[in-house]
């Protein structure tokens, strides 16, 4: 049935930053959104779907310097990387873009200027942590050092990843950048600020809209509203890579200020090429529908500042903001080291089929901003049992009659077909479910008319039928069952599957389905022969995978530049006794284990001859767990146990370093668990 009124939809997924590859965590949103939006089309819906790179910033501008080239050649060559990872996944958009480009600067500069009018911009000085090597202010993550909590080292400016305190980045003990190595200084400048203070009421109303947010969503959004909201700083000096205000030279555009305009602006530049009016879409009683679809981690971004600058701008807010969880591969953080931080690329070229990922992703996302869990097994599991083995066997269980019995030709007459009614009769449920961005449960739907439909092919066993005289017509028919009740999975399967769906259109030689061909049936139809339209994955694929994405610990962008190696001063002297209280022992390392959560920490089991003890130790950037299992060491037996995030240390292993690197202490051979070191 076709809906009774056409809706006019805009949909977006975030910018993909441009100094980093597309993984397999950023096609949990793109994948998704993808579903959604193809779906909207299928039901006769006008439906556009924008995107673009998120280009400016720091990172950028560092990652080019590093890369020897300009940041419009670094962008550039990232685009045209991502828009191919896109395309290999099939997630198709009306138009990929860039926040470099001319009509986003237009836009910034329109609606800056219009939140100026309005008095929603002020001027303030502040002070900042200063480069002074590079000649530049700091960000916040661009600043480490030792953590003024806990002492960890190399913690970042906003928060230690040992002890999980947040600080600024002026607290931090020995700051140095961690672009050249320089200790920062503290420098005043002038920066600008969008009063999102006076934006309080108007988010209060906005955030608490039925449907705007997802439950779990407006509920954050209160705990953030019900403290005063600080104005936000949207200015960044030079140098930086990005749009420099108006009137204020030296000044330029927070990357977070132009991305979101950035929707715009994509969609601007597709309205150029169609000739769409982009008024009627972005006014403030506009009638058409705006949707964006993002990851947990920005939905501040998307649910506070988005809509104030949207309203204040004087332009229409949006429809609804579809937040998504992370993607975890195994149960844990995707992780270089075990080869599960995988990129699209990767997965391509290792000749993985896209749409066994789309149908994985599918069948595990539902509506709430839960994490998404890719376990490996399972993956390989589902795709073969439910995918191939229940859908794609219907086919192929079938076709083969047809071509060679009846010359392609489908029964004119389908007689009685219950089970066709049935699958008929889903066609609505099926599409509310995907439309609420139920998707698990919308393919589960799917899977159990497949359970009806394999059911219907053991019960006429149209092989025995074939091997008996006379039972022809009847055997047609049933053959004719099969394909439309194919095609009408087919159908319900068609956001998610669109590559396997066009060749399945091409087999049953008919026009591009849409939602609304649920309501009819083929009969006397030719279609063409089945060849084959899906393989099982061999689990072996998966193991080259994961070990093509293995790596040694690249060090990031971020921790290129360490100071050299400094000698530390000797502390002042301890007396003999001031020595002996402290209990070190040879401990056995039993267990190591990557903690989740934790970049730096690495959970120890260690034997210490009478006893066991469990110690979180800061040395996972030096050491692989699996590599540390056996190993002698010394630890403080009895240090005071301290209570982390993650559980209890009790005590500590000795290591050398800091900035020069990290190294632990082992006993000669020989010692044994539990001798005590003095
Ligand atoms: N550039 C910003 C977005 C600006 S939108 C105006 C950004 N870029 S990103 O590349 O870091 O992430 C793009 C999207 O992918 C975000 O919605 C983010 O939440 C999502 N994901 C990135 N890693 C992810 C997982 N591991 N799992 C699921 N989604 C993830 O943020
Ligand atoms: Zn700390």
């Amino acid at each position: 049935m076709q809906p009774a009124m056409t809706r006019k939809i805009l949909v977006t997924s975030a910018l993909p930053y441009a100094n980093g590859a597309i993984h397999l965590g950023h096609l949990v949103e793109y994948i998704q959104t993808d579903i959604w939006v193809r779906l909207q089309k299928m039901r006769g819906h006008t439906c556009h779907y924008v995107c673009a790179d998120d280009t400016h910033g720091t990172p950028v501008m560092l990652s080019a310097e590093k890369a020897g080239m300009t940041p419009e050649q670094l962008i550039d060559r990232v685009n045209a990387e991502h828009q191919a990872d896109f395309a290999g996944f099939h997630v198709a958009f009306d138009n990929y873009y860039s926040t470099h480009s001319p009509e986003n600067k237009e836009l910034v500069y329109r609606i800056y200027s219009a939140l100026k009018t309005d008095g929603k911009i002020v001027c303030r000085t502040i002070e900042q942590l200063f480069d002074p090597e590079k000649n530049m202010f700091l960000p916040d993550r661009f600043v480490k050092g030792e953590c003024p909590k806990c002492g960890a080292k190399d913690q970042y400016g906003d928060s230690c990843e040992v002890c999980s305190a947040t600080y600024s980045p002026t607290e931090l003990k020995n700051p140095y950048s961690a672009v050249s190595g320089a200790t920062p200084v503290l420098k005043s400048s002038e920066h600008y600020f969008f009063t999102l203070g006076a934006c309080q009421n108007f988010l209060q109303q906005w955030t608490t809209q039925p449907g705007t947010l997802q439950p779990e969503a407006a509920n954050k959004m209160q705990e953030w509203l019900a403290s005063d909201l600080r104005d936000w700083d949207i200015s960044r000096d030079a140098p930086y890579f990005g749009f420099e205000i108006p009137d204020a030279p030296g000044k330029f555009f927070y990357v977070w200020l132009d991305a979101p305009i950035g929707y715009m602006a994509s969609f601007k530049n597709l309205c150029g090429k169609l000739g769409l009016d982009f008024d009627e879409y972005w006014k403030p009683d506009s009638k058409t529908e705006l949707y964006h679809f993002i990851g947990k981690d920005i939905l501040y971004f998307h649910a506070l500042f988005w809509p104030a600058t949207l309203k204040y701008a004087g332009l229409r807010t949006p429809t609804g903001i579809f937040t998504h969880g992370y993607l975890t591969v195994g149960g844990q953080k995707m992780s270089k080291s075990r080869g599960t931080f995988i990129t699209a690329k990767s997965y391509l070229d290792q000749g993985l089929n896209a749409e066994w990922l789309r149908y994985y992703y599918a069948a595990k996302l539902n509506s709430k901003i839960e994490d998404i869990d890719l376990n490996l097994e399972d993956f390989v599991a589902r795709v073969n049992a439910d995918l191939v083995g229940k859908y794609i066997n219907i086919a192929s269980r079938a076709a083969g009659f047809i071509t060679k019995r009846f010359g392609g030709q489908l029964a004119a007459d389908l007689g009685e077909a219950p089970l066709l009614t049935r699958l008929q009769a889903a066609s609505e449920e099926i599409a509310k479910t995907f439309e609420a961005r139920e998707y698990g449960h919308a393919i589960r739907l799917v899977m159990a008319l497949a359970d009806e439909v394999n059911q219907y092919v053991d019960q006429n066993k149209p092989w025995e039928m074939a091997k008996q005289e006379g039972r022809d017509a009847e055997l047609q028919q049933v053959c004719t069952v099969l394909i439309n009740a194919f095609r009408l999975l087919t159908i319900y399967l068609k956001p998610v599957l669109p590559k396997l769906v066009a060749e399945v259109e091409a087999f049953l030689n008919i026009a591009p389905l849409t939602w609304a061909d649920a309501a009819t049936l083929l009969t006397g139809h030719t279609i063409n022969a089945y060849q084959h339209l899906m393989t099982r994955i061999d689990p072996k694929q998966i193991d080259a995978l994961v070990e093509a994405n293995k790596q040694t610990l690249e060090p990031a962008v971020t921790e290129q530049a360490k100071p050299e190696y400094e000698i530390p001063a000797i502390e002042p002297t301890i007396s003999i006794d001031d020595f002996m209280k402290i209990d070190l022992r040879v401990a056995k390392i039993v267990e190591a284990k990557a903690v989740e959560g934790a970049d730096k920490l690495v959970s120890l089991t260690l034997d210490i001859g009478s006893e066991t003890r469990h110690v979180f130790a800061g040395i996972k950037s030096a050491y692989k767990p699996e590599d540390l299992v056996g190993r002698m060491t010394v630890m403080v037996a009895n240090l005071a146990p301290r209570k982390m995030k993650f559980g209890m240390s009790e005590g500590m292993v000795l290591a050398a370093g800091g900035d020069g690197g990290l190294y632990i202490l082992t006993p000669d051979e020989g010692a044994k668990p539990g001798m005590r070191v003095k």
